[in-house]
């Protein structure tokens, strides 16, 4: 299959290296490969760029204060904030993380495969996670400052099952672009278990 397709295209490419090189052979060419490469292929060959490209970035400020509980507020943990900070690519189903905790207490403590999330949930309502992050981890020695840091690419799995099915599957983060305000991202503590800090995107 690959190698037909190689040699098919390496056809072309003869053809059109024997022949004088004019406009419509190569729309000709540029039809075959998106043909041939899918979008995954198209990205990685002849858009590199794209990996580095968000198409929207997020700055969430959580507090305790957004914390709920089905609608009911629980006030998470007291004195502590968090600052998550996203960068989304759209086209490779990405997304960067920086997410800052200040004064988290007690232990990283959720059902889902890590603590830390994007949750699809209005302001003042729950929802299931989407995404799970990595837990931040201390920074200094006396661990008042958590960090982490990196990127994540779909296809997303939290470990929570809704209805029979993984809360992240078939998610893609084109959803949180396409109406931010409908998720959140939390961080939940065994001292407050529906959430330390939880701040809306917007
Ligand atoms: C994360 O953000 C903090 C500022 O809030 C910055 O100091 C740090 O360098 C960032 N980390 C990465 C990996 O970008
Ligand atoms: C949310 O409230 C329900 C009903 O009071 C309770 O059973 C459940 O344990 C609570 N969940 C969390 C995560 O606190």
């Amino acid at each position: 299959m690959k190698t037909s397709t190689l040699s098919y295209f390496a056809g072309l490419v003869l053809s059109v290296t024997a022949a004088p090189i004019d406009v419509g052979s190569n729309g000709r060419i540029t039809v075959q490969l998106n043909l041939d490469l899918g979008q995954a292929g198209i990205a990685n060959a002849f858009d590199v760029n794209q990996l580095f490209a968000f198409s929207t970035m997020q700055f969430v400020q959580a507090v305790p204060e957004q914390v709920v509980n089905g609608t009911e507020p629980t006030g998470g943990i007291a004195g502590a904030s968090g600052n998550f900070n996203f960068g989304i690519n759209s086209a490779m189903n990405m997304i960067c993380y920086n997410i800052t905790l200040h004064n988290f207490q007690g232990d990283f403590s959720s059902p889902a495969v890590t603590a830390t999330h994007i949750h699809e949930a209005a302001l003042g309502a729950s929802g299931p996670p989407r995404i799970a992050f990595p837990n931040p981890e201390p920074v200094g020695a006396d661990g008042v400052v958590r960090n982490s840091a990196g990127c994540i690419k779909g296809p997303f799995k939290t470990g929570v099952m809704v209805e029979g099915k993984d809360s992240g599957e078939g998610f893609h983060v084109s959803q949180i672009e396409a109406n931010p305000a409908a998720f959140m991202a939390d961080t939940h503590s065994s001292l407050a278990l529906a959430g330390a800090v939880r701040g809306q995107l917007a």
